[in-house]
């Protein structure tokens, strides 16, 4: 369960429509490679989370086989990793509840509702969020594990809800021209392995199960099943999910005149999105694909779980973060 808190998030439920514009119907291939790479970390996790089960991951390991100089930068970049882990989530979360208190007509004042850097003043949404979660981590890990359980279920529900739906509803057509931008570069862009980069971030967050090796009974024997097993039921959540969306309302990039598919995020790309339906324009891709099956109030329940569930990422980054200070 801590495992899957940490790894659904949004990556499933936001980044599939920047995948799509990277590599078209490919990116099923770029959830495989970002599977197949972290599952070999998985692996090597696993087997040092045997070796020396106490908690602070890789920390710890690098300490007991490296030394301290390089157990501290490893140290630094897991804090790095969970902080920017919990702040992207934070404001992403923050921008999907203030969209639907907007459209409910109780926004908050546009100062309070994103950062500095995104034309805002202050993210009221992504601070609160972050301390409410600090706080109920601060109660301890029987109640936080609690709650994380029951977000799990909502996300998990979520997800198989949309594979019922998706999945009988894909169209064969729909899967050509299955790489209509090539493999492209592992450092990001426009292709296969581009989106593979972009969807890492998606399984972010499977190593959070090791640095709780001390509150785990039997942890020689329960980390490696808890880290292993829930990156394979990401994958296989994921890769239908991604089939779902490809299948069911097509994912072919938009292209610029000259034939090649537009930067995600770009000038061009966001102007070319005004107004049109596709896929890849979508800042909520499942539900948009529901919403393109006629399943509106479906779509409108996946949307509700992803907004009341993504705060699990969080409690599991700020848990991760907390035992790695410790
Ligand atoms: N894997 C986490 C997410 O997608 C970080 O939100």
């Amino acid at each position: 369960m801590l495992g899957i808190g940490a790894i659904i998030g949004t990556g499933i439920f936001v980044l599939t429509a920047e995948a799509a514009q990277k590599a078209g119907p490919g990116m099923m291939v770029s959830f495989v490679i970002a599977a197949i790479v972290c599952a070999l970390a998985a692996l090597a996790y696993a087997e040092l989370a045997s070796m020396v089960p106490v908690s602070g991951s890789a920390y710890t390991y690098t300490y007991a086989v490296l030394g301290e100089m390089l157990a501290w930068t490893v140290g630094w970049a897991l804090i790095l990793e969970y902080a920017v882990a919990a702040g992207a989530v934070a404001v992403g979360w923050s921008g999907y509840v203030n969209g639907l208190l907007n459209a409910a007509n109780v926004g908050l004042p546009e100062f309070l509702q994103a950062g500095p850097l995104n034309g805002g003043g202050f993210n009221l949404l992504a601070f609160s969020i972050s301390l409410l979660v600090t706080m109920l981590l601060v109660f301890g890990t029987s109640k936080s594990a609690w709650v994380n359980s029951i977000l799990v279920v909502i996300k998990i529900s979520a997800l198989i809800a949309f594979v019922v739906v998706a999945v009988p509803a894909a169209d064969s057509g729909n899967f050509t021209p299955f790489t209509p931008t090539g493999w492209g570069s592992p450092m990001g862009g426009i292709g296969i392995l581009g989106a593979a980069a972009s969807i890492f971030f998606a399984y972010v967050g499977f190593d959070a199960v090791s640095t709780a090796a001390e509150e785990t009974k039997n942890p020689n024997r329960n980390i490696p099943i808890g880290l292993i097993g829930s990156l394979a039921v990401c994958t296989v959540f994921y890769l239908l999910v991604g089939y779902g969306a490809v299948g069911a309302a097509g994912a072919q990039p938009l292209m610029d005149a000259s034939g090649v598919a537009m930067e995600p995020g770009s000038a061009a790309f966001v102007a070319a999105c005004k107004g049109s339906e596709a896929l890849v324009c979508s800042e909520e891709p499942l539900a948009h694909v529901l919403r393109s099956l006629n399943q509106g109030w479906l779509g409108w329940a996946v949307g509700m779980a992803a907004s009341l569930a993504l705060p699990s990422v969080i409690l599991m980054m700020i848990f991760g973060q907390t035992r790695i200070f410790s």
